[in-house]
């Protein structure tokens, strides 16, 4: 049976636009199921708002089964909330208590400024993944899946990359708003795989490039790593790292297909 979470206090970032200086607004949200997931509230919110003739909150939203990214909120501190290897639309109120406050914030990094309240614009990533997101062979038809043999740890580490969702949890969590875990997922499931070689060191460099155009310095801090709803390990950074290194001396001498 569901019961009700009563008296929730949340603290809302309000901001009218990217110039507007923004300030926290205090909502008292009561009767809230604890099977209403995180998202599911602030909709109510918002129906309540509206009623009221208030302007409803903005924030970003889509498939809201952790596969899009687009839920991005910090709430209490915590890029996605309290739940780890969650997104916020995978956030339910049974995580909170009966008269709980709770701060909800837009991510806070350079790179991703804020559009209106809660909702960024994270248009930097969509720029590393088309510096890199294209290849030059021509590759005729698809061809049949098991024409190439992939090891099974190297299929399974890319697949362990591309479960990035690019969300941006790891820009907001990081003290120096690094993408090198984002940067470093979209590498890595191309990089291992025999199908991402031809084009793997002109794809980096720019990748990487574009990346320090718009992001701070890894420092190796980590939080990106406990950040993450899908649990992409900072040994992708490495690997990105390490790779960087060895497209400096290949595309330099021009050896990049030897
Ligand atoms: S709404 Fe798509 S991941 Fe949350």
């Amino acid at each position: 049976m569901s019961t009700k979470l009563t008296n929730l206090k949340l603290k809302i970032w309000r901001q009218a636009g990217p110039d507007d200086a923004g300030r926290f607004e205090t909502y008292e949200i009561p009767e809230i199921s604890d099977e209403a997931s995180f998202l599911e509230m602030l909709d109510i919110l918002n129906e309540r708002l509206i009623e009221q003739g208030d302007e409803a909150i903005v924030f970003d939203h889509d498939c809201r089964e952790g596969i899009c990214g687009t839920c991005s909120l910090m709430i209490n501190g915590q890029a996605h909330g309290p739940q780890r290897a969650s997104a916020t639309c995978q956030l339910h109120m049974r995580t909170f208590n009966s008269g709980d406050e709770i701060v909800i914030e837009p991510w806070r990094a350079r790179a991703f400024p804020i559009i209106k309240d809660l909702m960024v614009d994270r248009a930097a990533f969509d720029r590393i993944v088309e510096s890199g997101g294209f290849i030059s062979a021509p590759t005729g038809g698809a061809p049949d899946a098991n024409l190439t043999p992939i090891p099974k740890p190297v299929a399974d580490a890319a697949m362990d990359a591309a479960a990035c969702i690019g969300c941006g949890a790891c820009v907001a969590a990081c003290p120096n708003g690094a993408a090198s875990l984002f940067t470093s997922a979209k590498l890595s499931h191309l990089n291992r795989l025999p199908q991402g070689q031809a084009e793997r060191f002109r794809r980096t460099e720019a990748m990487v490039d574009t990346m320090d155009d718009y992001f701070g310095s890894c420092t190796n801090h980590g939080e990106c790593q406990a950040a993450c709803p899908k649990e992409i390990s900072i040994d992708m950074i490495a690997l990105m790292n390490s790779d960087y290194r060895k497209a400096k001396f290949k595309n330099r001498k021009n050896l990049s297909r030897i």
